[in-house]
């Protein structure tokens, strides 16, 4: 567990963001679906929600320390639950947060569509939804987005990918797999087209050849972000496909999953493939400095958690909250109007410079 106790002192300032502007919007609008949240602002000792999913990774840890400290230190008081219990659980949380009078409720779906009823409760009794880092499908209640800029997470990916293999190997072809992550979190298929949106020329030209042929997001998803399910699937690959064939790479949407991947290919007795990852934990960081995960991508909490509390305080105080993007996040029902920070990718090469505020990662790239 990172310490995370006084480090925010350090978060650097967010700077001006270079955003992609690749298409995750179905409509292609640019209208902000109209924003509804800050009508007059509220006690700044109001109650402020924060329902997080289940542990499937580190962030979701210190995103909960985080938001205990910070929304203490703004004033406010502070109801932040996990819902390890699954889907009906998170949606107890946020009905109870309504009714204990939350001002903000701030949402890290684990099944972004199954959240409507709860925060139509929400929007009704005045409350102002966040939805953060996972988008809110389909409902007209959410009223902003706050994330790292999912799409260049997986574009990231999948140069990386790219990347690491060449340096291994100077010209292809390269044999690969594809894995996705929990088809009821939002942003899975967001990474996952991201990095297809690099890979796929590659495919179409032959420099990459998916050996398996399973390359739709439907074939390579991880249900419940499970490295289990990863593992499985991966030994499943490689005894089906990888008798003397090598496999030169694997896209895996995050560290857990790496590392999932990595212990099956070492289980099969085959050579270590260029894998990426995403999140900068622990485990895979010490991973990447033994040169056996190849990437990862630093989407620091402190940087989110912060840009999360920016907003609530904006709200608080009858304004309209910062945000730098208004036509990327279609939700099927409204374009929301989002505040996306700027993911970076992680190699063993720019590891120390890139954790260099960090007080636990930068300790481990001495
Ligand atoms: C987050 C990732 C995380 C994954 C599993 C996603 O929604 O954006 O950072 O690895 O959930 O917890």
């Amino acid at each position: 567990m990172r310490n995370v106790v006084k480090a925010m002192a350090a978060v650097a300032a967010i700077g001006t963001l270079a955003l992609t502007g690749c298409g995750r919007s179905d409509s292609g609008s640019s209208a902000s679906g109209g924003a509804s949240g800050g009508s007059g602002g509220f006690a700044k000792d109001s109650l402020i929600g924060v329902a997080l999913p289940q542990k499937t990774s580190e962030n979701w840890v210190l995103a909960e320390n985080l938001f205990n400290t910070d929304l203490k230190d703004a004033g406010y008081k502070a109801d932040v639950e996990f819902a390890n219990g699954g889907v009906s659980e998170q949606q107890n949380q946020i009905q109870s947060m309504v009714t204990k009078g939350a001002k903000v409720i701030v949402v890290g779906a684990i099944d972004g569509a199954q959240l409507s009823t709860q925060v139509k409760a929400a929007k009704d009794a005045g409350v102002t939804v966040i939805a953060y880092d996972r988008l809110l499908k389909n409902t007209n209640a959410v009223d902003y987005y706050v994330a790292y800029d999912n799409f260049k997470v997986g574009q990231l990916q999948g140069q990386a990918l790219l990347d690491g293999m060449k340096a291994k190997k100077p010209s292809g072809p390269y044999n690969i797999e594809v894995f996705a992550g929990s088809p009821d979190d939002a942003n899975a298929k967001v990474f996952f087209d991201g990095a297809m949106s690099v890979l796929q020329p590659k495919i179409d030209d032959g420099t990459l050849k998916v050996t398996s042929g399973q390359k739709s997001f439907e074939q390579a998803v991880t249900q419940g972000w499970k490295a289990e399910n990863a593992q499985k699937r991966m030994d499943t690959l490689l005894s089906a496909n990888y008798g003397s064939t090598t496999l030169d790479g694997v896209l895996s949407p995050n560290d857990t999953l790496a590392r999932a991947i990595l212990t099956s290919v070492k289980g099969a007795g085959k050579p270590t493939p260029i894998v990426t990852g995403q999140d900068s934990e622990v485990e895979s960081v010490k991973s990447i400095m033994a040169g056996v995960q190849y990437s990862t991508i630093n989407k620091d909490t402190r940087n989110l958690v912060k840009q999360t509390i920016a907003m609530v305080n904006s709200i608080q105080q009858g304004q309209k909250p910062e945000i730098n993007d208004d036509k990327s996040y279609n939700n099927g029902t409204k374009v929301v109007p989002a505040y996306l920070l700027p993911p970076q990718i992680v190699t063993k090469a720019n590891a120390k410079e890139a954790y260099a505020n960090d007080p636990t990662l930068s300790k481990l790239t001495q």
